[in-house]
């Protein structure tokens, strides 16, 4: 085995043996410094890529870029679980990482994998891809630019950002300095801080006349992650420009307003994406081809129902608080909302939270009968 200036452990993950640099590990986005970078908290994250990518190759060679890769895990978990002609390409600018890439690739037996250690932005400046993966520390801005266009038409731009602390209201400062964005603080912020992600990447897509259309969002423990198909043609672009506005909250009724106009009056948060954060066909038909762990299924159970509905959820302790009222059991509210014919699901971004089409004062009726 070849000897590291690190001490280093075997995990498992899908089907791949990692060796990862052993250290003690706690929940939340992983210490920086810990290098070759890699985080067990991050197996939904990597799971779900896994399974986007079973699910949406086509029939020729699909070129493969994990740009940021640490130790390899997620390139080499789809040379081992996705089958078709793919060529992976895993890039990280770290030393030690492009060490241990090489190594946890000989020691899985890894197919069509190739490693470089660059800058992901130089790589990405003669160079294109099927699916593209941007899984960085903190934010993804500042690859972003160089990531929409190293896109091929109809390819797959995946997109993790673990600075939530800007996206979901704690930092609005750091929100609007880095993603120009004005974030909401509130019980729902992670679908307005999700939201305000995908239209930063929809603004500089529409910069090169490109389109997106996410396929698969979601927001799990400290992060945020999106799937954009990436589409070529001006007039695509100005529909990805239709789909940027801004979320708008009547404090005094608790409704939402998700508009390409703020709501004079209301708060408000953006600019931000207002289309559908999923494509509810794809989650529909997505079959997994290997054994996804139960939080994952989990996740993709939830994704499936909320798709299906496009208002904003609300949080039931939001509305609760709001109304003086006492929380209900989510159950009894969907129930409720079901009776009175409208559709009701629950949401993964929280287990207390709920998506409606029910306007509003159906919704607070229900709260105070419940
Ligand atoms: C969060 S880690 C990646 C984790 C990995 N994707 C996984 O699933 O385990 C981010 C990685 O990006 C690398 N990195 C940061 N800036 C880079 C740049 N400009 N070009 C290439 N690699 C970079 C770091 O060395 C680090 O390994």
């Amino acid at each position: 085995m070849v000897d590291f200036d690190f001490e280093v452990e075997e995990i498992v993950e899908g089907k791949a043996r990692i060796l990862v640099p052993k250290t003690t590990r706690g929940k939340g986005p992983g210490k920086k410094e810990g290098v070759p970078f890699y985080n067990p908290v991050m197996e939904p994250n990597r799971d779900i890529s896994v399974l986007v990518l079973q699910n949406c190759l086509s029939s020729g060679k699909n070129r493969i870029l994990d740009g940021l890769a640490g130790t390899g895990i997620r390139g080499i978990r789809f040379a081992m679980e996705v089958s078709g002609n793919l060529s992976i390409l895993m890039n990280d600018w770290n030393e030690q990482s492009h060490a241990i890439m090489l190594e946890n690739i000989r020691r899985n037996e890894a197919q069509n994998t190739e490693v470089r250690h660059e800058d992901l932005n130089t790589l990405l400046t003669s160079d294109e891809f099927d699916y593209l993966d941007v899984d960085p520390y903190g934010t993804p801005v500042p690859f972003l630019d160089k990531a929409v266009k190293g896109v091929r038409d109809g390819g797959i731009l995946a997109v993790t950002a673990t600075d939530t602390a800007a996206l979901a209201g704690s930092s609005p400062k750091a929100c609007m300095r880095k993603y120009g964005a004005t974030p909401i603080k509130s019980k729902t912020s992670h679908e307005t801080g999700l939201r305000i992600l995908v239209g930063y990447c929809a603004r500089i897509a529409a910069e090169y006349d490109l389109n997106i259309r996410p396929l698969l969002s979601h927001s799990t423990d400290h992060y945020y992650r999106t799937y954009l198909e990436i589409q070529q043609g001006q007039s695509q672009a100005n529909g990805t420009r239709e789909n940027v506005g801004f979320l708008s909250v009547d404090l005094s009724s608790q409704e939402m307003f998700l508009e390409e106009e703020k709501k004079d009056d209301f708060v408000a948060a953006g600019p931000l994406w207002i289309g559908s954060l999923w494509n509810p066909g794809f989650l529909e038909e997505m079959r997994s081809r290997s054994y996804m762990p139960s939080e994952t299924s989990r996740i993709l159970e939830l994704l499936k129902l909320e798709s299906q509905i496009e208002s904003p959820y609300h949080s039931s302790e939001e509305i609760a608080s709001h109304l003086k009222v006492h929380t209900p059991r989510l159950a009894s509210i969907l129930e409720r909302l079901n009776e009175e014919g409208y559709n009701a699901s629950p949401t993964h971004f929280d287990s207390k939270g709920f998506r409606t089409n029910a306007p509003i004062d159906e919704i607070l009726q229900i709260f105070k009968k419940t």
